[in-house]
């Protein structure tokens, strides 16, 4: 079986080179285009997406060609090792388009479908996340905690939006409730950087409906491996009905109040 440390030495590797092509993209023009559309008009691709994703699949299926690989952009293969890995080529895709400095590539490996390597990389930061199942979680190298907050109502919560309306319509009702229970709302833009923000103290929890693979993987393993409650509601794994990650003093209060708003649904 696939050592997870190996395969987050090749997921950084990879995430940093997909990092560079893509800032690189970004930095030569003034406007970056939209090269298409996905699930809604708002939901924009950009020629950095795909090329980014072309590149880490290329990459990653050159060291370990058997392995089975589920991307943003394009779809998935079935692999026969047991590995999968998981890619957001860009994860914030909207700052990127308009030049903030919010976007990542994201690379996580599950085995056996259970995530045990994630690596979040923010190339206008330089910031580089990592995270291996059981091994904590670091920021460029140093070890990271979640903050020490333990009380809902002194919590820093970030939140994201899906692209369709009616959904974003609930997560705006939802949001009306949460405003008043909290310190203040961040809606930064990138789920995979919220993730890592909690896992280092930027952010005292985070929630958000709607979440696919790409995002949630990488960014919830380091989340998780820095001290953080990552769960959805009810008794629910995180996942796309819902995904929290907050410090244990505010998991239980978010989630109770989450559930009582019914994030869960739309
Ligand atoms: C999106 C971002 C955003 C979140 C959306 C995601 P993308 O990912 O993470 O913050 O609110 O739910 O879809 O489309 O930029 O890869």
């Amino acid at each position: 079986t696939a050592d997870p440390a190996d395969l987050l030495v090749l997921a950084e590797k990879t995430a940093r080179e997909a990092g560079d092509l893509v800032r690189d993209k970004r930095e030569a023009v003034e406007r970056m285009a939209v090269a298409g559309t996905k699930s809604t008009p708002t939901d924009v691709v950009t020629e950095s997406d795909t090329a980014a994703e072309a590149l880490i699949r290329s990459r990653l299926f050159a060291a370990r060609p058997d392995d089975g690989f589920l991307g943003e952009e394009d779809g998935s293969v079935a692999g026969s090792t047991g590995v999968e890995w998981v890619v957001d080529p860009i994860d914030g895709t909207v700052n990127y388009l308009y030049g903030l400095p919010q976007y990542a590539v994201s690379i996580a490996a599950r085995i056996d479908g259970v995530v045990r390597a994630g690596v979040v990389h923010n190339p206008a930061s330089g910031e580089t996340w990592t995270a291996v199942s059981g091994g904590g979680a670091f920021l460029d190298g140093g070890p990271v905690r979640v903050s020490s907050c333990s009380s809902l109502s002194l919590a820093l919560v970030g939140t994201g939006f899906g692209y369709d309306a009616v959904r974003r319509a609930r997560q705006a009702a939802v949001l009306l409730e949460v405003v008043p229970a909290v310190r203040d709302i961040r809606r930064a833009g990138a789920a995979a950087l919220d993730l890592c923000a909690v896992a280092t103290g930027r952010l005292d929890g985070y929630y958000e409906r709607g979440l696919n693979p790409w995002d949630l993987a990488a960014g919830g393993l380091i989340a998780a491996e820095a001290g953080a409650v990552v769960s959805g509601l009810r008794g629910a794994e995180a996942g796309n009905d819902l995904a929290l990650a907050a410090t244990p003093g505010v998991a239980a209060e978010l989630t109770a109040l989450l559930e009582r708003l019914g994030a869960d649904h739309d």
